[in-house]
């Protein structure tokens, strides 16, 4: 049977997304295209690209180092430095193909250099492509600081091919439906029984899910751009787990945890918070933790790592007039934003992610 066609918004999934990026690009018409890949994404995923569109010789590859721990200004300048050399004009066009750290700084450069020129965002990753690539974040982290600098603008188009699935590690697929499971813990009981019922690593299982998870994104971000209220759902489980991501790659002697990794701890903290602040039901909690530690074993912060990770929360985006503002739940589907926490549930949240049986 043919596949439906999957678009909403200029994020076109599988069947017609190629079709449509050719379109695209002849509309674009630009002067040159630079294709934006990490050494990982160059050997697994380059192929794959080339193979299903045109611009075999048309393009210019810029390369990065890939991990999080490249996603600076420092990699930017080169990024600036290399386009300026290839002679790049305001009508050139970067296309993104990687993960989350290839999109997010990918966009930054292309909207920041000569002013801004066009991009387009190719996920590889399931993390890209459920979230990332979606809604124009772009950015760089300061420091071990995460996202600190950047911009919202989004990209001309972003296509989804499932198929890059099949390049990736199981770990990076979990991280990634960390995501997914954010996405039915902010938007129905439906959405996260059906995204908590599936096995992540089985891909055809995933595509149609995939697929929910950028509409629910789509949602969002079509009502808030610019995060000013509801946008900030999507960050559930995003202010703890990003200073435990940041903690991590800070500690060189902690195990780098992925962005979703971080990100599942920082949902059972909030979930635990949002029962204690805001009466989430405790039955829901611990279904909520028993399914997430399923998939992502426990990490240990002994207390030294829990003050250095409260110390973080000051930098967190959310934060407004000096106070440290969580996305909480009062059930699933019930997110409530600019909530209050005191550091002493904050220290509990991690006892009883440390003892939870
Ligand atoms: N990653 C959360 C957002 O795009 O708002």
């Amino acid at each position: 049977m043919k596949e439906k066609h999957k678009n909403i918004n200029g994020v076109y999934c599988n069947s017609n997304s190629w079709e449509a990026l050719e379109i695209k690009v002849s509309k674009l018409n630009p002067s040159k295209i630079f294709i934006l890949v990490d050494e990982n994404t160059r050997e697994h995923c380059l192929p794959l690209f080339l193979n299903k569109n045109r611009y075999n010789s048309d393009f210019e590859i810029l390369e990065i180092s890939s991990g999080e721990l490249n996603k600076n200004i420092e990699t930017c300048l080169k990024l600036w430095n290399q386009l300026s050399d290839k002679v790049a004009d305001r009508n050139s066009l970067i296309i993104n193909l990687g993960g989350g750290v290839i999109t997010d700084m990918g966009g930054f450069v292309a909207s920041t250099f000569k002013r801004g020129i066009a991009f387009i965002n190719i996920p590889t990753t399931l993390l890209s492509m459920v979230d990332a690539s979606i809604g124009g974040k772009n950015g760089v982290d300061l420091g071990m600081l995460k996202n600190q600098i950047g911009i919202i603008r989004n990209p001309e188009m972003v296509l989804i091919d499932t198929g890059f699935l099949k390049t990736l590690a199981n770990h990076q697929i979990t991280s990634g439906y960390a995501e997914m499971l954010k996405h039915g813990l902010i938007h129905s009981t439906k959405y996260w029984n059906e995204v908590k019922a599936i096995n992540e690593t089985n891909i055809e299982k995933l595509e149609d899910l995939l697929w929910k998870s950028v509409l629910i994104k789509n949602e969002v971000i079509t009502e808030d751009p610019f995060e000013k209220g509801i946008r900030k759902t999507l960050n559930y489980g995003h202010t703890l787990g990003h200073a435990i991501e940041s903690y991590c790659l800070k500690n060189t002697n902690t195990k780098t945890l992925l962005h979703g990794e971080a990100v599942a701890i920082g949902m059972i903290l909030a979930t635990y918070i949002s029962n204690k602040l805001i009466d989430f039901p405790e039955e829901t909690l611990n279904e909520i933790n028993y399914h997430i530690l399923k998939k992502f074993p426990r990490t240990t912060f002994d207390d030294s790592a829990v003050n250095e990770i409260i110390s973080l929360l000051k930098y967190d985006k959310k934060n407004d007039k000096g106070k440290v503002l969580f996305v909480l739940l009062k059930d699933i589907g019930l997110p409530e934003i600019n909530c209050e926490v005191p550091n002493k549930l904050i220290i509990k949240a991690f006892e009883y992610y440390k003892n939870y049986k």
